[in-house]
């Protein structure tokens, strides 16, 4: 097999090996319905489904389970309590390694997730209204998510790193009357002012959504305004009445997220119950491999789909013990990974190439202080992995015992789509591998012709599978156009992928106007929009180009208006204008103060070009006589030379 890299082996017993992985796959091809009927025993229902999958792609239309009904939070928290109540659920690893950690069993999640909940009911919220969680990353974002999904409310859960405008946006698209939030979060020892964000986010001048309740979490005890009446501390109004679970249909709405597209605002990605449910359940238990007693630890934010599947859903349904952790890698130093890991005894451990590569900058000795010898499984996700930090991670943290598995999804697939299993497969450093049951990828090119065997093209999915996005909330037609209409009943990721001669799929990346960074996925239009509300800017480009640390840096373009004039003071403005707009994950990497943008003579910008030139390289810019201003080019490359 090509440059593949043999799977450690182990003598544990594993869920799913070689052969067993090759009569499996088939089967759910085969009989798709027939394997996910089988697999939907994972959880318990209501009322068991007997239908399979009911999905067209032309009008779309995607069901699973369609006669089923069940909860999720009795999945994720109320099936265990019988069997494994006293086993731990989550650890709680704060921000501040002398600060309060805390663990929950079963049980005490059990107690949690009821406050919650009889917190939110007090509020007024039911079945079916959206709720806006804005939290840090404590035990209480967990457990309000589990507490929607207790009563059958829709959660929408908002990066607390997003600002308040981001936030505003989010709450008005799905009309959300609720907002879940704590005083302040904390990140490498900064505070995040969450509730005066909630309160500059209402404030907005466009923002029409009355909100009915705000609940408020008290963590780091910061002095905040509350407004009377709408606002409700959540250790005021938590109580221990009983709550039983809603039982739900398996197609109701579980939650919205927000996640950017090539072009106009965020997109509101609509996961339902049934399908969501067994999609992350069933990944979960083959991909890590879990095994009673193990301890999980994925490092993603709840903000991020990561969260919602591989912290919450897929773990807890499992029975799991998941590790929360309210910090970042690189505080208070860079070891801070490896201490938790040893402290914790951390077995699997689920993160993205970018922390990776900053771990990885600041030499092994971090690594190598600490024992890690509980490292069974490695993760990686959100962008494809270097071969050399893949490297990394398997010779230096994972000693070359681990198996990685590098795993590529979407937030609109709801789980792992493309992966190596840990004891079926070799793998190869930086490529994903092979898909995950009843998927079967497709290349094309861009005409929409099927590519077989090794080939490079755009990456599709042919058939529904349980955890795909329904729709995007009050918008379906905008689903029909993003996902559906490029290439005629296929599903189009938008990512482009190699196919090597042992069928291991190879992402290249994004082949839209989206770019990630950092495993964080940014509509290039979206930074445009914010640059072009500076009163000083006409127009702005922006492009991703290769960055060390974050995978993809962000390039921007920036044309003034008359009499303006580029200088090092606005393109500080212009960065943390940008900041204020969307929040620190949208800050620049890179500014070109230009007196135009490449177009055609139609007016369409050649963002090809932008892109060389961002990238550096000149030799290949291919054709530019179509351009209206064909001299604009070298004032281009001048200017990227010079900065
Ligand atoms: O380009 C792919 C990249 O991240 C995109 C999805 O971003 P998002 O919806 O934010 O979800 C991220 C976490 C699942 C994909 O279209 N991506 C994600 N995982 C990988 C990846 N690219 C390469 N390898 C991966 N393992």
């Amino acid at each position: 097999m090509l440059h593949a890299v043999a799977r450690p082996q182990s003598d544990a017993p594993t869920h799913c090996v070689a052969e067993q992985y090759a009569d499996m796959y088939r089967r759910s091809i085969e009989d798709p319905d027939g394997f996910w009927l089988e697999q939907a025993q994972r959880l318990d229902w209501y009322r068991v489904p007997t239908r399979g999958g009911e999905w067209s792609w032309d009008p779309v239309d995607i069901k699973w389970f369609a006669d089923g009904s069940l909860n999720l939070c009795h999945n994720a928290v109320d099936r265990h309590l019988e069997v494994r109540g006293d086993d731990t659920a989550i650890i709680f690893e704060p921000d501040d390694p002398s600060g309060d950690g805390r663990t929950l069993s079963y049980r005490e999640l059990h107690r949690e997730v009821v406050r919650m909940a009889n917190a939110l009911k007090a509020m007024g919220v039911a079945k079916g209204d959206r709720v806006t969680i804005y939290m840090p990353m404590i035990v209480e974002g967990v457990t309000a998510m589990l507490a929607c999904a207790r009563i059958g409310a829709v959660h929408s859960v908002v990066f607390g790193g997003f600002s308040p405008e981001a936030l505003a946006g989010r709450i008005e698209d799905c009309e959300s009357r609720f907002v879940v939030t704590a005083d302040e979060g904390l990140r490498g020892s900064k505070r995040v002012p969450l509730k005066a964000n909630v309160d500059a986010a209402l404030a907005e001048p466009d923002h029409d959504t009355p909100i009915d309740g705000m609940l408020v979490i008290r963590h780091t005890g910061a002095d905040i305004a509350m407004t009377e009446g709408r606002d409700h501390w959540f250790h005021e109004v938590a109580s221990d009445a009983d709550c039983p679970c809603e039982e739900m249909a398996a197609e109701d709405p579980l939650f919205i997220l927000y996640t950017s597209g090539s072009t106009g605002k965020p997109k509101g990605v609509l996961h339902t119950t049934g399908g969501y449910g067994v999609w992350t359940a069933t990944t979960f238990h083959y991909v890590f491999d879990y095994r009673p007693g193990e301890i999980y630890w994925c490092t993603a934010d709840i903000g991020w789909v990561t969260g919602h599947s591989y912290i919450v859903y897929g773990p807890l349904m499992n029975g799991a013990t998941s590790l929360v952790f309210e910090g970042v890698p690189n505080y208070p130093d860079h070891g801070r990974f490896w201490e938790v890991v040893d402290r914790h005894k951390v077995n699997i451990l689920y993160t993205a190439p970018t922390a990776i590569r900053a771990l990885m900058r600041e030499g092994d000795d971090h690594v190598r202080q600490r024992d890690r010898s509980s490292l069974r499984l490695l993760g990686s996700v959100g962008e494809p992995i270097n071969p050399e930090a893949w490297r990394w991670y398997f010779d230096v943290v994972g000693e070359g015992r681990a198996p990685i598995v590098d795993t590529w999804w979407q937030t609109e697939t709801g789980g792992v789509m493309i992966t190596t299993l840990p004891a079926a497969h070799d793998m190869k450093p930086g490529s994903a591998g092979l898909p995950f049951f009843g998927i079967e990828p497709q290349l094309v090119d861009n005409e929409g012709a099927v590519l077989e065997g090794e080939a490079e093209g755009n990456l599709c999915i042919t058939a529904s599978w349980p955890g795909q996005a329904r729709t995007v909330y009050g918008d379906h037609e905008r689903f029909v156009q993003t996902y559906f209409t490029a290439y005629k009943a296929k599903y189009f990721t938008g990512d482009g992928c190699k196919r090597d001669a042992d069928g291991y799929y190879w992402i290249t990346g994004r082949v839209d106007d989206v770019i990630n960074v950092s495993g964080h996925r940014m509509g290039t239009a979206e930074v445009e929009s914010a640059l072009v509300l500076h009163p000083k800017v006409a127009e702005a480009a922006v492009v991703g180009y290769p960055h060390d640390i974050k995978g993809q840096g962000i390039y921007c373009y920036v044309t003034l208006n008359a009499g303006e004039e580029g200088s090092d003071e606005l393109y500080a403005e212009l960065r943390n204008w940008v900041r204020q707009e969307i929040g620190p994950i949208a800050t620049p990497d890179h500014m070109q103060f230009t007196d135009g943008l490449p177009k055609t003579r139609s007016g369409k910008i050649m963002r090809r070009i932008l892109r060389k030139v961002a990238e550096n390289d000149y030799g290949a810019l291919g054709d530019t006589s179509t351009l209206a201003d064909p001299s604009l080019v070298d004032r281009l490359i001048d200017g990227r030379r010079n900065r």
